[in-house]
């Protein structure tokens, strides 16, 4: 499973605000993981009830949950505070979701069984499946993961409905190296935002260039741009968040890959050339968010350029391929079945500019921005440009740029997709 470590840039601001979280420990060491995630969901606006099982509380106390989540802790079905004696039913009916973090291969077991003896195992059981998602992180020696019984539970419990989210793989408490590891809370707290995004691209692939490029022009040195890959990795969260299968071809950028994102790494502008072509064909939609450096050196020199009695260095230039005006001429795209998006950045005449790049690159939609007022920043203004018009959409976070753009790109397959 891919990994994401969350970078704050892509965390979404108060993404759960307004939503009850159940959040149930079963017992393992992956549960001091769990006391960080209690924290995360609260700071992004959740309510959070924890319920634990007598096993998760000997790893952890209640009383550090009750102070993260700042509500009691419920441990036994036989609580008394409820005044019905049915925390199972009280707890349940008004969540959004249950998350349990971390699902231990005996609770799973358990859960197959529809087994409800503690009253974690019977909230589950309990739950109005149809109003709240059931997302379960197993976390166990690498073992007990690959033991046929915990893998024929867990597919399950995923026909049963539960999502069954992945395992992270490395160090474990035991001692042990492999798979079985928790998610990390930035990992479950994404997996827990993207159930509430609305599911607009489900199964459809999504290519995206991201970046900038890097064109050498000897071993250590070479041009390149201020793009930092942010508008791209915003819109690949995003594309993932509503269900799609979703690759980026990425220029050199510092940014953790989204959770559930492929990922291919380039340099240069053939490189990504190369890379978007041999990924496009099985594509649905592609993005092309990279600032791709319009030409390159006609010669890389083989050792450093040394600064000498000749004078300034001399350099011929030969023009990139124009990835997106290539892809966007293919017949997948020509007869509709590869949908094409294009981003201008520009300095100034921004809509004039972006339009005549949209008619020259031969795209449906166009995405005009500021280059210096989007390169490395976290939010950004769009103007979106098709054959009818432009839209304006005002300054706000990337991410929620990209949810929107996503919205929208869905709105425009689908109407093609009906006649
Ligand atoms: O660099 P330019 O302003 O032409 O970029 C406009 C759009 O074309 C962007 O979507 C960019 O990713 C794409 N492009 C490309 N290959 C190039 C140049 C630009 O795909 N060589």
């Amino acid at each position: 499973m891919p990994n994401y470590r969350g970078s704050a840039t892509l965390r979404p601001m108060s993404d759960l605000s307004n939503k009850h979280i159940v959040l149930g420990l079963s017992g393992g060491i992956a549960c001091y993981k769990a006391a960080e995630l209690c924290r995360a969901l609260v700071k992004e606006g959740a309510t959070v009830q924890v319920v634990m099982t007598e096993a998760a509380a000997q790893f952890v106390t209640p009383v550090t949950l009750q102070a993260l989540s700042n509500n009691p802790v419920y441990v036994s079905q036989w609580d008394s505070r409820e005044p019905n004696n049915m925390a199972h039913i009280n707890l349940t009916r008004h969540a959004h979701a249950m998350l349990v973090a971390p699902a231990s291969a005996d609770f799973m077991a358990k859960l197959l069984h529809g087994r409800a003896d503690d009253l974690l195992s019977l909230m589950c059981l309990a739950r109005p499946t149809e109003t709240v998602p059931l997302l379960l992180a197993p976390a166990m020696n690498r073992e007990m993961w690959a033991h046929p019984a915990t893998q024929r539970n867990m597919a399950q419990l995923r026909q049963d409905g539960a999502t069954v989210l992945g395992v992270g793989q490395g160090d474990q408490a035991c001692g042990e190296v492999g798979d079985g590891r928790m998610l990390e809370p930035d990992e479950l707290l994404y997996a827990l935002t993207a159930l509430f995004q609305p599911k607009v691209l489900q199964g459809k692939r999504v290519l995206i260039s991201a970046g900038p490029t890097f064109e050498a022009i000897d071993p250590v040195r070479g041009i390149t741009n201020l793009s930092s890959g942010k508008m791209g990795f915003a819109l690949a969260r995003a594309a993932h968040e509503a269900g799609a299968l979703v690759q980026v071809v990425a220029g050199p950028v510092s940014l953790a890959t989204p959770y559930g994102v492929s990922r291919t790494d380039v340099r240069s502008a053939l490189d990504m050339h190369a890379a978007v072509m041999a990924q496009v064909e099985h594509a649905d939609v592609f993005i092309a968010t990279a600032a791709v450096a319009d030409w390159r050196v006609a010669q890389v020199a083989g050792e450093k350029i040394k600064k000498g009695s000749d004078g300034l260095p001399n350099l011929d230039w030969v023009e990139n391929p124009d990835i997106l005006a290539g892809v966007a001429a293919s017949t997948r795209a020509q007869s509709g079945d590869l949908y094409c998006v294009g981003f201008a950045a520009e300095t100034q005449y921004l809509q004039a500019q972006a339009q005549a790049k949209r008619t020259r690159k031969g795209v449906p939609l166009m995405v005009g921005n500021l280059g210096p007022a989007t390169f490395g920043q976290d939010d950004n203004a769009l103007l979106v440009i098709d054959e009818a018009g432009v839209t304006e959409w005002p300054r706000a976070s990337k991410l929620s740029l990209a949810r929107q753009l996503v919205a929208d790109i869905a709105v425009r397959i689908s109407a093609k997709e009906t006649p």
